[in-house]
């Protein structure tokens, strides 16, 4: 399993916090990661990527600006705020704005580099944040938001002082960000915990790590067997990122074996329909929901998903209906009666889950299905139609 793309682009901004050449690997052949590298790059960083490695040389002087397009082209680039507050003591990086799942605001990284000692705000579409120093502080987030933990993290390494984070969040991706900071000098206590502990330090150095396996894309393996009612084995995983999502497949009826590196899961007949609630780590990782959906759509009974991480996730819902689901949403709810089978039908890709939750569903649908804009799905999954063709999908790429 290649590496996280949700890890591997806050270990790569992360490499901004060190002079000298930091080595990053497993890295996946995902889109995401040449996009990270053109901000890197633009930030006066040089960056090799050489087969799974990603090779960061960071100057003594780096720019503080983070302009648009680079950051236009890839939300996660707003990672670079906390990096550059932390060693730069400015940033001025462009505002990313909304996408197809919610609004998603700043107001808690902006907050939390607030407690830190920085003046924040918004100009000309930018996120603009100084201090002459930046000072340990106790910070609360109100809800544990994966990037305003990473942000305020990779500040306060290099605050005076003592940070602790309450309600952080608690996803395996920042535990591999910490043990890389750790790697580099930082001290941090608590990551994967709901509250961190950061004691800042002088200077850190370079480091080489390897990303943590994508328990996103494993888990979509996962609700692959589950929806085609087949087989599959994943390794270069752990398997206790994906306690939530086994746990439900397994109510549905599937069969799962834990691996040393990974799992085997099997689904020997149509799956019972079963509820998801998505939520923060450890909870039912809402970047699965469209897999769940996908499950729901064909399971054998009446399924409840609610979602409670991004206000408008459920767009998708509208593309299975036109494959023939018996769904309808309410707010956070979304409910369905599954079919026997789906039909076949052109479709849309909304975002990159969404854009693999529609595979899914194509695979066990009646014809042929059309999914396009499958660029969002290049985004996060490496390899997604050879990986699907190696597990038996018909399922090919065309242009258009
Ligand atoms: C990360 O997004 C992931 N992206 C998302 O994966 C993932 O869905 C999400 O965490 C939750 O697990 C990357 O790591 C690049 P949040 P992030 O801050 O950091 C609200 C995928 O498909 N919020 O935890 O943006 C926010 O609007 C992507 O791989 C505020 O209100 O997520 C959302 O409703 C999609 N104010 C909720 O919190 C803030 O300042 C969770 O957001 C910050 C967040």
């Amino acid at each position: 399993m290649a590496g996280a793309k949700n890890s591997v682009l806050k270990l790569m901004a992360a490499a901004l916090l060190a002079e000298g050449t930091t080595v990053i690997t497993n890295c996946p052949a995902i889109l995401d990661v040449p996009l990270m590298a053109d901000v890197l790059i633009g930030l006066g960083c040089s960056v090799e990527l050489t087969g799974d490695r990603a090779t960061i040389t960071t100057p003594a002087e780096l720019s503080h600006e983070a302009d648009f397009p680079a950051v236009g082209r890839l939300r996660a680039s707003v990672c670079v705020l906390g990096p550059l507050m932390g060693r730069c003591h400015r940033a001025r990086v462009a505002l990313p704005g909304g996408d197809a799942i919610g609004s998603r605001p700043l107001d808690m990284h902006q907050s939390g580099l607030r407690a830190l000692g920085a003046t924040m705000s918004i100009e000309h579409g930018m996120v603009v944040g100084q201090a002459d120093q930046l000072r340990g502080a106790q910070i609360g987030l109100d809800f544990p938001s994966v990037g305003a933990t990473e942000n305020i993290l990779m500040a306060a390494v290099l605050a005076q002082g003592t940070t602790v984070i309450d309600n952080a969040a608690r996803e395996p991706e920042i535990i591999d960000l910490a043990a890389m900071l750790g790697q580099m000098g930082a001290k941090i206590v608590g990551a994967g915990s709901a509250t961190i502990t950061i004691e800042g330090v002088e200077a850190l150095h370079p480091t080489e790590h390897r990303t943590v396996g994508d328990r996103v894309v494993g888990g979509t393996w996962a609700f692959a067997a589950g929806v085609t009612r087949g087989s599959v084995v994943v390794h270069g995983i752990d398997a206790r990122h994906l306690a939530a999502p086994l746990e439900r497949l397994l109510q549905a009826g599937a069969a799962v074996d834990v691996l040393d590196d990974g799992f085997a899961i099997e689904m020997p007949r149509r799956p019972r329909a079963v509820d998801f609630i998505t939520m923060p780590y450890p909870g039912f990782p809402t970047d699965l929901q469209p897999m769940a959906l996908a499950l729901a759509a064909v399971a054998d009974g009446h399924s409840l998903i609610t979602e409670n991480v991004f206000e408008a996730r459920f767009r998708f819902v509208d593309e299975l209906i036109r494959m023939g689901a018996d769904a309808r949403t309410d707010g956070h709810h979304a409910s369905l009666r599954g079919r026997a089978n789906l039909s076949s039908a052109p479709v849309w890709s909304t975002d990159i889950r969404a854009g693999a939750g529609l595979v899914l569903a194509g695979l066990v649908a009646e014809g042929i299905t059309e999914v396009h804009e499958v660029g969002h799905i290049d985004r996060g999954y490496p390899r997604f139609v050879e990986d699907l063709q190696s597990l038996g999908a018909q399922i090919e790429r065309v242009a258009g």
